[in-house]
């Protein structure tokens, strides 16, 4: 089925130039993006993005990580977005990560990790929702 996913290229990937890179990898597997916006985000901004994981003993490191310079947030569109573009990142953690993934190729660590997606279609409606408001979502 034609999905949605929330992407994020972290501060780590954006800091190394590589948008464009990581851009020309979601195009190539036939994801479009249909909604884009570079902000730096404020530590309220970024503890509500990741609201479910703060009880995690990485949520301090993971929100002063994702605050500490600009990202890149876009809303994916294509048939089984959400798993070809987790298939696109490679596994969370980059020393786990198959070669020719996006963290294999990019991430320097488990915080650092180069990218976000959304892990099912309940979380993406979500995501989404949250940094894009229905009308700058140009579905094509
Ligand atoms: P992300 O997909 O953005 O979702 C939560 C982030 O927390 C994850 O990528 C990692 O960058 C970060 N993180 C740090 N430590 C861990 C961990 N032990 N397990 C999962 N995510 C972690």
């Amino acid at each position: 089925a034609i999905e949605r996913t929330l992407s994020i290229i972290k501060p780590d990937a954006v800091a190394k130039n590589v948008i464009g890179q990581i851009y020309s990898r979601f195009e190539a597997a036939g994801l479009k993006v249909v909604a884009a916006r570079m902000a730096h985000l404020s530590r309220a901004e970024a503890e509500g993005f990741y609201a479910v994981h703060k009880a995690r003993p990485f949520f301090n490191d993971l929100v002063e990580f994702m605050i500490s310079g600009p990202v890149m947030i876009q809303a994916l569109e294509g048939e089984n977005a959400i798993a070809k573009n987790r298939e696109l990142m490679g596994a969370t953690n980059p020393k786990e990560a198959a070669a020719g993934t996006i963290r294999a190729d990019f991430a320097e660590s488990i915080d650092a990790n180069a990218v976000h997606g959304s892990d099912a279609p309940e979380t993406a409606a979500n995501e989404i929702a949250y940094f894009f408001p229905a009308s700058q979502v140009f579905s094509r």
